[in-house]
C-alpha cells in the first residue's frame, strides 16, 4: 500500500513538472533569433510561475506556445532584432516595470 502510493505521488509530481513546461528556457532558440548581438536570454519559467499567473504570459492557464502580450491580445514576435523588439516592448518590460522588479530592464539581467 505505501509503495502504491509512494507511485502514484511521484507520477502526479511528474505531471506537474511537465505540466509547467521547462524550467528555464533559451528564447534565442524559441524565437529564431537570426542574427544575434546581445548573449541569448536564458529565461527562468519556474521563477516567473512563483509569483504570476500562467495567465499574466499566456492566452491559456495551461501555458503553451500562444503568449499573451502585455497589450492583452496574442503575442506576435515577429523578427527579434534590435532593441525595439517585441519581447522587449510587448511582453518582458512592462511586466517588469509594472511590477518594479530590481534592475528588470537592465540588460545584463536577461542577457548574460
Ligand atoms: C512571465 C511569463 C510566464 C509565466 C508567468 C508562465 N509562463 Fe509558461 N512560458 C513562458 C514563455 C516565454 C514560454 C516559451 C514559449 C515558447 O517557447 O514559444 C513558456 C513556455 C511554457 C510551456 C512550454 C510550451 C511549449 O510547447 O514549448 C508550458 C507547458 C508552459 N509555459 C506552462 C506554463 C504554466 C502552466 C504556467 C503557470 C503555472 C506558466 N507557464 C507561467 C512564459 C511564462
Ligand atoms: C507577468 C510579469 C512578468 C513578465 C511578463 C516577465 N517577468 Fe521577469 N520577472 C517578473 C517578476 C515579478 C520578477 C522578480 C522576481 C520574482 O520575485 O519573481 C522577475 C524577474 C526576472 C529576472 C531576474 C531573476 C533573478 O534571478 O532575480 C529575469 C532574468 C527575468 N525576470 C527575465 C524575464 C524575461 C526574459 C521576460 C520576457 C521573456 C520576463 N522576465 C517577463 C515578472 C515578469
Ligand atoms: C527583461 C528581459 C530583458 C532585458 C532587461 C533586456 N532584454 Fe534584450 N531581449 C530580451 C529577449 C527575451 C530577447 C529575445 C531572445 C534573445 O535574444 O535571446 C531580447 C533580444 C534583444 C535583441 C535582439 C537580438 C540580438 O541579440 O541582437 C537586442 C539587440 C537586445 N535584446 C538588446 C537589449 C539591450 C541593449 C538591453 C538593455 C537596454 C536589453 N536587451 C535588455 C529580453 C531582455
Amino acid at each position: 500500500m505505501k509503495k502504491l502510493v509512494v507511485a502514484l505521488s511521484m507520477v502526479a509530481f511528474a505531471a506537474i513538472a511537465f505540466a509547467n513546461g521547462p524550467e528555464t528556457i533559451d528564447l534565442s532558440k524559441a524565437f529564431n533569433v537570426k542574427s544575434p548581438t546581445k548573449k541569448a536570454v536564458m529565461f527562468p519559467h519556474a521563477l516567473h510561475q512563483k509569483n504570476n499567473q500562467c495567465t499574466d504570459c499566456h492566452m491559456d492557464a495551461k501555458g503553451g506556445k500562444d503568449l499573451k502580450g502585455a497589450d492583452g491580445k496574442k503575442f506576435v514576435a515577429g523578427e527579434v532584432k534590435g532593441t525595439a523588439n517585441a519581447l522587449h516592448k510587448n511582453f518582458c518590460w512592462p511586466c517588469h516595470e509594472k511590477k518594479q522588479v530590481k534592475a528588470g530592464k537592465s540588460c545584463t539581467t536577461c542577457h548574460k
